[in-house]
């Protein structure tokens, strides 16, 4: 993701491999969060995804199994506390994640804001969704979470309204990689509305079936897994329905590499490097990437009669 002018993939994306061949370890958890609640009583931590008889991998629609809880929680992308993957971990640690509010508001009929428990009051449901970077590595991720578009529906979003904009947490004290001056922090995203409104798109709450980590975003982020993990936005605590397309971070720091729409493509490539194939953590042979990510059928209709290249 770094802006720089050297045309490779950046060193810190290329992991050790014998930091992530634990894939035949995959978890034992089948059901979700119960099964997880379950675990955790007897003192097991279900960090991993190991096929038994009683208890299969926990696979996504595609047959593919989850990233282990290890993976998914020591390779982040976070730079509000460092550009290193295998850092971030470490340095957010403490992050403080409560007392926790997420302000609605913007054109809607019904302004609010909400306490992280009454986000975590909303129906939550278990998603195992792709994540794809826009660095072409991925990973399969157990997430627990609800639509955005019950939110969205609560509040009520004006005619007017055309587009979602998400502002994220700025904790100076907690997060040391805001001293960058490189980067036009907060870290800040956006959808069209009616991509908002996708059933695919998650307000994420857990991780396989416990609280979400901090380096994955805690107390809530966003999943949108057809498009690339950038816009999948972490510690949100502020989202406004706006009428003009909203300016996002990555797309003021280099508007010619990151677009506002980012959906998964691998025909349209990044100017520094391919989207054609992905590396997905804890595999040495690269593999295909899909269009939309693989979500084809639930979201392409959202982009009938527009050009996928020219609105990259
Ligand atoms: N959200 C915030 N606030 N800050 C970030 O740096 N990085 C994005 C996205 N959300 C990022 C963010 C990128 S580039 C990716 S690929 C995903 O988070 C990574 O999510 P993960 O670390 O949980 O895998």
């Amino acid at each position: 993701m770094k802006t720089s002018k050297i045309p490779s993939i950046p060193s810190s994306e290329i992991t050790p491999e014998g930091v992530y061949l634990n894939r035949r370890q995959f978890m034992k958890l089948a059901g979700g969060a119960g099964a997880a609640a379950l675990l955790a009583a007897c003192g097991v931590q279900p960090t991993e995804n190991v096929a038994t008889p009683e208890t299969p991998a926990l696979l996504d629609e595609l047959g593919e199994p989850a990233n282990t809880f290890e993976q998914i929680t020591h390779y982040n992308n976070y730079y509000e506390f460092t550009t290193d993957k295998e850092g971030v971990a470490n340095l957010a640690e403490d992050f403080p994640t409560t007392p926790w509010q997420v302000e609605v508001g913007g054109l809607v009929q019904n302004p609010r804001t909400y306490d992280i428990d009454q986000l975590r009051a909303f129906p939550q449901e278990e998603r195992i969704y792709r994540l794809r970077c826009v660095e072409a590595w991925s990973m399969v991720i157990p997430w627990t979470g609800f639509p955005l578009a019950k939110l969205l529906a609560e509040v009520e979003p004006l005619t007017s309204a055309r587009y979602v904009a998400f502002t994220t947490k700025m904790d100076e004290e907690h997060m040391p990689g805001l001293k960058s001056p490189f980067y036009p922090w907060p870290y800040t995203e956006g959808l069209r509305l009616d991509e908002a409104m996708n059933d695919l798109a998650l307000l994420v709450t857990g991780l396989y079936g416990k609280d979400l980590p901090p380096q994955d975003g805690a107390p809530i982020r966003l999943a949108v897994p057809w498009k690339y993990g950038f816009k999948s936005v972490k510690s949100i605590v502020k989202i406004d329905l706006v009428e003009e397309m909203p300016e996002t971070l990555w797309n003021t720091v280099a508007a010619n590499e990151y677009g506002f729409y980012a959906n998964v493509n691998p025909d349209v490539h990044h100017p520094r490097w391919s989207q054609a194939t992905e590396r997905r953590i804890g595999e040495t042979k690269r593999r295909e990437t899909l269009l939309f990510n693989g979500y084809t059928e639930q979201v392409s209709a959202l982009y009938e009669g527009m050009s996928l290249y020219s609105n990259f």
